[in-house]
């Protein structure tokens, strides 16, 4: 882990470190007796010297694709420090400097692929702040540069930053574990007619203008935030209120449609609020991007950025907002000390999002959303290799692997499993009064399994129940436990029956579906049989209209199919949903089923040659292992 070429005095031992220990305010009693493990995805050592506070002053350069500016480090200092190393990931740096002015000495150490490099800096003698003056690499893997022609607008560029799980480290210099929290501030410069938009307060309303011309747009996050959760996005962005603590950001031609679609945010957060204590962030606002945006949501504070692809028009994908606000809660309230847990992160907050949605929408819709979610599940335990796979156990050992490519349903669906199985045990009332006690005693602090496990010990569960639950098996050992709960849904029971109906031949037009949710219809598709005729296929299609579908959901599932089964009419809309979304969880499956088939390979190169400089790196870089995409391949330049 420690790069060869640092100098010796940089070089600690690779024990355990304890994160929590030099955090600074706010330090609950029983903080200081827990030792966090260490973070193998960063070179940082916040024992010796650790990141306090962060402030940018950054202008995106849309024609060389890089950002350039300052990054003052505010610098708590542990015992007898002589240095602070951060994590960078193809940053140029230009100068480091301290407060007065003065030249700091600096080395980058070696370069690993994935890690980046430590970036060791002399501290100096006195005072408590460094300056790094830098720029990124047109290539920095967190960053998007869109062009005018992928946008909505058409007319102006737009940019955009996805920092989860380690790539903040190719846009700031800073370190880069989410146990290491800090407060930020930002300056950033725009050309006049953009907006820039970040996961934090925006001081002022207007942009200023700088002696460049540049309209200026300043931002505060005063809550100690994991460095995973910097964000920024810059384009033709209009804002619409939802309610007086919210709204909605896009491009203008999309921002009526989002705050349609999401006008039940309120509603969410009131739900949210009642189940476990107060929002702390202040405003809630969603940003949603251009298409091209890798994932789902990304939960960043204040600001969830969004893909349009949940734009269904008609309110059913909304679940992703009740996803990502929950994170305002599990992951950005209490955090994942290290990727190992990433699962206290998504379990916890897959089973809030269930909780928000049957408040809002009822049990039975939670329901379904709750079977899907298993299915989901069992999909990606097949995937890691069936139940016995290491890779199927919450607590993960991520040493010397990607922790974007370790990160599967598992954490999400399984971990929510875990629980609605302690829920079973114990009932709703003592498990709901437990968790809005852990968000309210962590608040602001990173969170271990071990940690959990012992505060779930002592603040829940009787040592008879930790033994009925099962604890132990659960969160350390691979597979599902025999206890958990089964879930039920009447109505995808329902859509079994039509299921039925349909193997024994009925016609489609036949079949009693008028009052299906697009989770019906993923129900029913995820259903249907691997090997169907082609006109049966044309049945369906003509019946149903699936491949004409604005459901990207269900668009998704009927292409799967289609592909599976070289349903050539459907092979249009294929090629349309690849080139015009770039969403990971659509498109690297796609592109995986495709690979299977002589046929289906040659379709996906053809199309994926052409699509690759249009996606996020996030997505990219998983579609070039499936497709073994030649690794020297050089970047495109218009990304
Ligand atoms: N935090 C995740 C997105 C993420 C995960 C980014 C791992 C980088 C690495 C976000 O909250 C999420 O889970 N998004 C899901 C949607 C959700 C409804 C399951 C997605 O993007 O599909
Ligand atoms: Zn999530």
């Amino acid at each position: 882990m420690q790069a060869s070429t640092q100098s010796k005095t940089l070089l600690v031992p690779a024990l355990a470190v304890c994160v929590a220990c030099s955090q600074s305010a706010e330090k609950p009693a029983d903080t200081q007796a827990w030792s966090l493990p260490r973070d193998v995805h960063s070179f940082a050592q916040p024992e010796k010297a650790r990141v306090t506070n962060i402030s940018l002053d950054l202008t995106p350069d849309f024609s060389t694709h890089q950002l350039r500016g300052t990054a003052r480090l505010a610098i708590e200092r542990g015992q007898n420090p002589d240095s602070i190393v951060l994590d960078v990931r193809d940053l140029t740096i230009k100068s480091i400097k301290d407060a007065g002015g003065n030249a700091l000495g600096y080395k980058v150490g070696a370069t690993q692929k994935l890690l980046g490099a430590p970036l060791a800096i002399a501290l100096p003698p006195q005072g408590d702040t460094i300056i790094i003056d830098y720029e990124t690499s047109p290539g920095a893997a967190a960053v998007q540069w869109l062009t005018p022609q992928q946008t909505a607008g058409g007319k102006l560029p737009f940019m955009f930053t996805q920092g989860q799980a380690i790539l903040t480290r190719t846009w700031v210099p800073t370190q880069d574990s989410p146990g290491i929290r800090q407060t930020y501030d930002a300056t950033i410069h725009v050309p006049t007619g953009m907006v820039a938009v970040m996961s934090a307060e925006a001081l002022g309303t207007e942009a200023s203008k700088d002696p460049q011309g540049l309209s200026v747009f300043r931002f505060r996050m005063d809550k100690r935030i994991p460095p995973y959760l910097l964000a920024l996005a810059v384009g033709d962005i209009a804002f619409r209120p939802i309610g007086k603590n919210t709204g909605v950001y896009a491009e203008p031609a999309v921002v009526d449609k989002a705050a349609s679609e999401f006008s039940e945010v309120d509603q969410m957060i009131a739900a949210a609020e009642k189940l476990y204590g107060p929002y702390r962030w202040g405003r809630y606002d969603i940003l949603v991007l251009p298409p091209s945006f890798p994932f789902g949501g990304m939960e960043n504070p204040r600001l969830t950025f969004a893909t349009p692809t949940i734009l269904a028009g008609d309110r059913s994908l909304v679940s992703l907002v009740a996803h990502e606000l929950a994170h305002s809660w599990s992951g950005n309230l209490v955090t994942n000390a290290t990727w190992d847990d990433f699962w206290l992160n998504e379990g916890f907050t897959v089973y809030l999002e269930s909780r928000i949605m049957e408040e809002l929408r009822g049990k039975p819709y939670a329901d379904m959303l709750r079977v899907l979610g298993r299915q989901d599940m069992q999909v990606a335990i097949d995937e890691a290799g069936g139940p016995q796979s290491p890779d199927t156990r919450l607590h993960l050992d991520l040493t010397g692997k990607d922790p974007d490519a370790a990160m599967t349903d598992v954490a999400y669906e399984k971990g929510a499993a875990f629980l609605q199985t302690v829920e079973s045990v114990v009932g709703r009332q003592r498990v709901d009064a437990f968790l809005r006690d852990y968000f309210d005693h962590f608040a602001f602090q990173p969170m271990s399994a071990d940690r959990m496990v012992a505060y779930m010990k002592d603040k829940l569960l009787s040592p008879a129940e930790v033994e009925r639950i099962n604890v132990q098996a659960w969160i350390y050992e691979p597979g599902i436990p025999s206890n958990i709960p089964p879930v039920l849904s009447d109505a995808l029971a329902a859509v079994d029956r039509q299921v039925e109906a349909w193997k024994s031949g009925s016609a489609a037009s036949t079949l009693v579906t008028d009052k299906w949710t697009s989770h019906e219809w993923l129900h029913f598709l995820r259903a249907l049989p691997d090997t169907i005729t082609a006109s049966r296929l044309t049945d369906l299609d003509n019946t149903f209209r699936l491949s004409s579908s604005g459901n990207s959901e269900i668009l998704f599932a009927w292409l799967e199919i289609a592909i599976r089964n070289r349903y050539q009419p459907a092979f249009a809309a294929l090629e349309r949903f690849l080139t015009s979304q770039g969403r990971r969880k659509f498109v690297r499956p796609l592109y995986a089923e495709l690979a299977k088939s002589d046929w289906g390979r040659d379709m996906a190169m053809r199309i994926y040659r052409r699509t690759r400089p249009t996606y996020h790196s996030v997505t990219s870089t998983s579609v070039d292992q499936i497709l073994n995409w030649p690794a020297a391949q050089p970047l495109p330049s218009a990304r």
